[in-house]
């Protein structure tokens, strides 16, 4: 068998009510879209999600990454949807959709994409993280924790196949330049660049042991700085291949018990502390947020993903999984706790720092227009 690809691309085309989620219309829309996908051989299976008002479509194949008909596919499912959003006025319709024609691939067209290519293991097993109101730095601190701290990941200590360690692909999402830097060596440099969540973001994570290759891939289109103008957070994905290697399901969940504050919430202009949930639970009811993180996982069987439901349904069965809702069990309920308590209290701020992000960072605001109309007022200081 030769290479398996797994592509999540996602967007967000419009919601019910305000921007909580999208109508379930829209989902049944994007998997017949994918579902055609399957019959002409573009896919060969997915899974349809959403995470706040965000859809999610995991799709597997063995095309490689950006490939155009993978693409377009996605891209297809988003206008279908969007035309079902826009007939009944749904709040957003099309929001993420940039340009009225596609040119190849959906980057820097509004839709997040994160992709890995990998030669399957005997068994694959792959988590993927999906976010609303948030980031793609905001994955940069569970990251470093899961693959550059014993403290986290003790396989790093006493797995032999991980104590070589990882090297991490770093993006300046603001100046648009990429550098490889390897760990442990290098950890102190990593963590200076990526300490910096305004302009440095993990892209990409790969095992130094090379038959395992590709370890994490987060989408880090910068959808405001890609549309010029506010347009919508990010709101990134993540995928995490697990296992034989790589860190345990569990030391990959590990991190998110600590809910970290996250920039993003409310008109992309607000620090939230990032809540762990259900896919069910994610829809936002305080606050436009809080920030979401869910994490779903499937194994890959020969490009197909396997979750809980039969895989001897058979054909009719492609595209109809349950995965495992990792943040839905009492197990969160504390971090869950702590979060709102951390948000309300950033709350408590109102309008001022650090409730909010600095002016620089803002996605909505005022604040050089008010400053226009105040100029000549402003009298130099004695
Ligand atoms: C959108 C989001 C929201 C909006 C806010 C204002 O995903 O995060 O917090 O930024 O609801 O939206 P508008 O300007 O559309 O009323
Ligand atoms: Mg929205
Ligand atoms: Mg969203």
């Amino acid at each position: 068998m030769g290479k398996t690809t797994v592509s999540l691309i996602k967007a967000d085309v419009g919601s019910v009510a305000g921007h909580s989620m999208p109508h379930p219309t829209m989902l049944d829309v994007c998997k017949k879209v994918l579902k055609e996908g399957v019959s002409n051989k573009i896919i060969k299976d997915f899974y349809v999600t959403r995470v706040g008002d965000d859809i999610q479509l995991i799709m597997t194949h063995d095309k490689g990454e950006n490939n155009k008909d993978v693409h377009k596919l996605a891209w297809n499912a988003f206008l279908k949807a969007t035309e079902f959003a826009k007939k009944y006025h749904l709040y957003g319709a099309g929001q993420d959709l940039l340009s009225d024609a596609f040119s190849g691939n959906v980057r820097g067209m509004g839709p997040g994409s994160a992709e890995m290519e990998f030669e399957e293991r005997k068994s694959e097993p792959i988590v993927f993280f999906m976010a609303d109101k948030t980031e793609p730095s905001a994955y940069s601190l569970p990251l470093s924790r899961i693959f550059m701290d014993p403290f986290t990941t003790t396989g790093l200590v006493i797995d032999e196949r991980m104590q070589k360690g990882f090297r991490f692909e770093i993006q300046d999402v603001i100046g648009h330049k990429t550098i490889t830097l390897s760990a442990p060596e290098e950890t102190y440099e990593i963590l200076a660049l990526i300490s910096d969540t305004y302009r440095y973001a993990i892209k990409r994570i790969w095992s130094k042991d090379e038959k395992i290759g590709i370890a994490a891939v987060v989408s880090t289109d910068k959808l405001n700085v890609t549309a010029g103008k506010y347009v919508g957070k990010d709101d990134p994905v993540a995928i995490v291949r697990a296992q034989s290697g790589l860190p345990a399901v569990g030391e990959i969940l590990q991190p998110f018990a600590f809910p970290h504050l996250v920039a993003g919430w409310m008109r992309g202009s607000h620090y939230g502390a990032w809540y762990p949930c259900s896919v069910a639970d994610s829809t936002p009811t305080y606050f436009d947020g809080p920030p979401r993180i869910c994490a779903i996982g499937f194994q890959i069987c020969d490009g197909m993903l396997i979750g809980t439901e039969d895989p001897e349904k058979g054909e009719s069965g492609v595209g109809e999984h349950i995965p495992v809702d990792y943040f839905e069990g009492s197990v969160w309920d504390v971090t869950r706790r702590e979060s709102m308590r951390i948000s309300r209290y950033m709350r408590g701020h109102g309008p001022f720092m650090p409730g909010t992000l600095g002016p620089e960072e803002m996605e909505y605001t005022t604040k050089p227009e008010v400053l226009k109309k105040l100029i000549n007022r402003m009298k130099a200081l004695e």
